[in-house]
């Protein structure tokens, strides 16, 4: 058994894990990053793709941004189509200054990880077995295996880094934890394609036959997205198949359509909204997906997973410079009423532009009147401008 001893245990290696090391870093804190996954399974996971201008600043504040400021995509609109018309909304103009930038989670994950190497702090891949023990008493300990080598890592505090199906939420006794859960009846299947993007900003699309998603990753690489059945057979998508349903739901009588390229990557993503409260228990603090999902439509997740980390390393900070508690106090109820404000958002763009096999005739009419009322009105346009690009981290 290796004996080992940290200030700050972090489980997980996502982007809310290798955010918090490097801010914890920063402030001349000592962590150590324990993932069950292996490095190349981590940086290959293809999934958030928006940034919002909270998430960009934070970056580049914390001298990690250099890459995602030549590489990014910085979009100050986004479309929303249907009935087979695209309409711009001027998300920068309507806020004020703010944009959103198109860089993938994957690419997130990868500059973080650099820096971790250059700080030279420990980041353990391929664990197993990982659990966490006495998150009530003075020093919680995490135990782990690499290889044939049991660990076990006493700290001061442990940062459940570790997602929706990870082991930190589940180590909260139950009746300490209120949960609230909502499963949507449908999914996303997502895909990559080499195909330069058609258009130089996202668009939002609710069709007949269901929702889709034009987005990008690279001036040579479209990402898209369509509403499929939950549990929806890849084998039965054929290249052709996609391409065709895309092009169907997409297509607006201007002529506008995606490019069609190889595909070179297709899943499935189920949709839900989750809540745990509270976002703490003793010395355990959860962020990110360990501690809320949320449907993908607002491009809301990988953002609060950001903002989450923010506010945990500024009260860690505090707590280690001056002994000062208030923002670890503060931190779980600061950071559920950011992501209440954030499934609000996303469950409103999911419901306005999915389509649900439970529906009559009158909710798509009503869908259609609300994008109708969206498209046509200033505080309505506003309102979705503001919450998309999100607000300052808090
Ligand atoms: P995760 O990324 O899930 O990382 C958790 C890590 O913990 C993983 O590496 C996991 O392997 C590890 N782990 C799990 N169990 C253990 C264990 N027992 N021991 C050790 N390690 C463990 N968000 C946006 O903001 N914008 C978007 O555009 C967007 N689009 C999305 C599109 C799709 C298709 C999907 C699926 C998600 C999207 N999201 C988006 C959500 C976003 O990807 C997540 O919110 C984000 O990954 C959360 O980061 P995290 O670090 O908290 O959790
Ligand atoms: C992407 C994902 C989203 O969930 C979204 O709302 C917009 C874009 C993307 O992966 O590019």
């Amino acid at each position: 058994m290796q004996r080992l001893r940290t200030q700050v245990a972090i489980v997980g290696a996502g982007p809310s894990g290798l955010m918090l090391g490097h801010l914890l870093h920063l402030h001349g804190i000592d962590s150590v990053i324990v993932e069950n996954r292996s490095q190349e399974y981590v940086v290959e996971r293809v999934r958030a793709g928006v940034l919002e201008q909270g998430a960009v600043d934070l970056m580049r504040d914390a001298g990690v941004g250099a890459r995602l400021a030549r590489e990014g995509l910085r979009h100050s609109g986004v479309y929303i189509a249907f009935s087979g018309r695209r309409h711009h909304i001027d998300m920068e103009e309507l806020t004020g200054g703010r944009a959103i930038t198109v860089y993938g989670q994957n690419e997130v994950v990868k500059d973080l990880i650099d820096a971790r190497a250059a700080s030279g702090r420990p980041l353990h891949f391929g664990a197993s077995d990982v659990a966490v023990h006495d998150i009530d008493r003075e020093h919680p300990r995490v135990t782990f295996r690499l290889g044939d080598d049991e660990h076990e890592l006493t700290c001061d505090f442990v940062a459940g880094c570790d997602g929706f199906h990870g082991i930190c939420r589940p180590a909260i006794p139950p009746t300490r934890l209120q949960t609230y859960q909502r499963d949507y009846p449908f999914a996303w299947l997502g895909i990559l394609a080499d195909a330069a993007p058609s258009s130089d900003e996202l668009v939002y699309s609710l069709h007949e036959r269901g929702f889709a998603l034009f987005s990008m990753r690279s001036p040579r690489v479209t990402r898209l997205y369509l509403q499929c059945a939950i549990d929806e057979d890849l084998d039965n998508w054929s290249d052709d198949r996609i391409w065709s349903e895309l092009k169907t739901r997409l297509r607006t009588s201007d002529g506008w359509e995606p490019n069609e390229g190889p595909i070179t990557q297709k899943g499935v993503t189920p949709m839900r909204s989750f809540v745990a409260e509270p976002m703490r228990e003793g010395r355990l603090f959860l962020a990110g997906d360990a501690a809320h999902i949320v449907p993908p439509t607002g491009a809301k997740g990988l953002n609060l997973a950001m903002a989450d980390v923010w506010r945990l390393g500024s009260a860690l900070a505090s707590y280690y410079k001056s002994a000062d508690v208030r923002g670890l106090e503060t931190y779980s109820d600061r950071g559920i009423r950011r992501t209440w404000r954030a499934q609000r958002f996303s469950w409103w763009m999911t419901s306005m532009l999915h389509r649900s096999d439970s529906e009559n005739p009158f909710d798509y009419k009503r869908q259609i009147a609300e994008l109708d009322y969206l498209v046509s009105s200033r505080a309505a346009m506003t309102s979705l401008a503001e919450n998309y690009v999100g607000t300052a981290f808090d």
